[in-house]
């Protein structure tokens, strides 16, 4: 009972690009640069034994950066075997000083930081990995200890005015080092001086593309879900959107989708899914109409963690129905539902602990007819795959522009963007206000330079405004557009002062008691994103 996906014949995502995540997040950055680069890559954690990554059969080997110094006690080590075996490694910043260090070269506790742009002056402009490159580059620094030599046989082709051995290489053992880090952008050309080490130093050939993974996962599902069938839930998302086709491309009638119109969508969504999405697949797709059944629940209620736990809750009752009464009708094979589809990511499996994944989903049926713990096994076609990744191969299977495309959007939907007690009356408000802006933006061209824009109903408060010849005492609305990278840490956006006049002007004339928009200018910390 496995989640993993069998490997396919000729898989792709075989012999690897391992990179090491020393801390600090740089791992993931790492591993999507190898990506851009068309070739796979996969992160694993330093703590793994060396001859562990060795099995894996990597093509090359990074590692990446991290906070620590050498020096430190406790920082990460690294086993000298791993420069030994033959594979080409790249050591970055905190990797580049690990591997100086185990071979033999010199790393100064010199107390002074390099931290940010710097300039490198490159000494070997025809080396493997500045082929092409000035003289003279922007890179991005983030260190205390810095290396003064280069160990034995080591060709040192860069330094910086701080540091004399900024960039090293020895062609013949195929390792390569650079102080700085490469995969950010701030570092000119860096993801040139990343795809030289793959492609020359390591000679690897960049064949990873969307039609591979389209191709691998849909012999992958094939032979993990057979005859059987399976069962997606759509949230509207990304995710799912894009795990469904996958699967649906894989084995077509024996998936059905779940689809549960909670009434908290946005404007023209559920169209987007009932419809558009459909059309594009071809999928079998059961809508639910819990529309009343959360307003019920909601009545009453103002507190948004409450509003939340009712959400959450009324969800997974009309989900588990639907899904009972799919099993329960069975199909003209007769095959039993084994598997069910997750949109997971590879960003969530690596953030927790990278492992291959042999959970069920235990579902708690409390309908009739069905065992008492019904176990699905998992189908998550997406789990090696980035989101830009994610939503390339949404974009070759031809699912709609609006679906791969979508900003990120809160599970419980309009029902936290609703400041005090969700009503039909509000929901339908705040879906108009909601869309006026959206429009607005999508028409001003902004929509892939914002993260999202939450539009948030304070139905609690209400102030006094004049339209026409009359006061009158209505609603703000506010505006929430962020600029982020990952929904940790965001910051408001510097919307054009024009595009905010039109979605103005146009919520308080065409949205019923909504008599004022104001604009969040808060960043996160100390806000979140969402009102709630
Ligand atoms: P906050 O408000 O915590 O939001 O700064 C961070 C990001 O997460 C989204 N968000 C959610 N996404 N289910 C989701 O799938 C949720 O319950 C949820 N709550 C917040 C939010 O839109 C933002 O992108």
């Amino acid at each position: 009972m496995s989640s993993a996906t069998p490997a396919a014949a000729h898989d792709h995502t075989a012999e690897p690009v391992l990179v090491v995540d020393f801390g600090a997040q740089y791992a993931q950055l790492i591993a999507r640069r190898v990506r851009e680069a068309r070739v796979y890559s996969e992160i694993v954690p330093s703590t793994m034994p060396v001859a562990e990554m060795l099995a894996k059969k990597p093509k090359a080997i990074i590692l990446s950066g991290g906070p620590s110094s050498v020096y430190e006690e406790g920082a990460p080590r690294l086993d000298r075997a791993i420069f030994e075996a033959g594979v080409p490694v790249f050591g970055m910043c905190y990797g580049f000083q690990l591997m100086a260090t185990a071979l033999g070269g010199t790393v100064d506790n010199t107390g002074a930081r390099e931290y940010g742009r710097t300039q490198l002056h490159v000494s070997k402009p025809g080396s493997t990995l500045f082929e092409g490159t000035p003289d003279e580059q922007s890179v991005w620094m983030s260190h205390g200890d810095a290396c003064s030599a280069a160990p034995e046989g080591f060709t040192v082709t860069a330094s910086t005015d701080m540091v004399p051995v900024a960039a090293f290489e020895n062609d013949e053992k195929k390792l390569y080092g650079v102080q700085y880090h490469p995969e950010v952008m701030h570092s000119t050309h860096g993801q040139l001086v990343l795809e030289h080490f793959l492609y020359r130093g390591a000679g690897i050939e960049p064949t990873w593309t969307t039609g591979n993974v389209i191709e691998d996962q849909i012999e992958a599902i094939r032979a993990q879900v057979g005859t059987k069938r399976a069962i997606c839930g759509l949230s509207g998302g990304v995710d799912s959107a894009v795990a469904a086709a996958l699967v649906q491309k894989a084995i077509g009638s024996q998936l059905t989708c779940v689809y549960v119109d909670h009434g908290l969508m946005r404007k023209g969504e559920t169209e987007q899914v009932e419809k558009d999405f459909v059309a594009a697949t071809g999928v079998q797709l059961k809508v639910v109409d819990a529309q009343e059944q959360f307003l019920v629940a909601l009545a009453g209620v103002s507190d948004p963690e409450e509003k939340r736990k009712i959400i959450g809750r009324e969800f997974i009752r009309v989900f588990e129905q639907a899904q009972a009464e799919i099993i329960a009708e069975g199909d003209e094979t007769g095959e039993p539902v084994e598997f069910l589809v997750q949109g997971t990511l590879y960003p969530d499996v690596v953030e927790s602990g990278g492992g291959t994944g042999t959970a069920n989903i235990k579902s708690h049926h409390n309908v009739g007819g069905l065992p008492e713990d019904l176990e699905f096994k998992l189908v998550e076609p997406l789990r090696q795959l980035f989101k830009d990744e994610v939503r390339m191969v949404g974009q070759e299977l031809g699912l709609p522009e609006e679906i791969v495309h979508r900003q990120p959007f809160p599970g419980p939907g309009l029902g936290i963007r609703i400041v005090g007690e969700v009503t039909r009356e509000r929901l339908d408000l705040l879906r108009e206000a909601d869309a006026i802006a959206r429009e607005e933006l999508t028409a001003a061209g902004l929509d892939r330079e914002i993260w999202q824009c939450p539009v948030v109903l304070l139905a609690d408060v209400r102030s006094v405004g004049v339209q026409g010849d009359g006061r009158t005492y209505g609603h703000p609305v506010v505006l929430r557009p962020v600029s982020s990278e990952d929904a940790m840490t965001a910051d408001w956006s510097r919307l054009p002062y024009e595009v905010l006049a039109r979605i103005s002007t146009r919520i308080t004339n065409e949205v019923r008691d909504v008599n004022r928009v104001v604009l969040d200018v808060t960043s996160k910390p100390p806000a979140t994103i969402e009102w709630e």
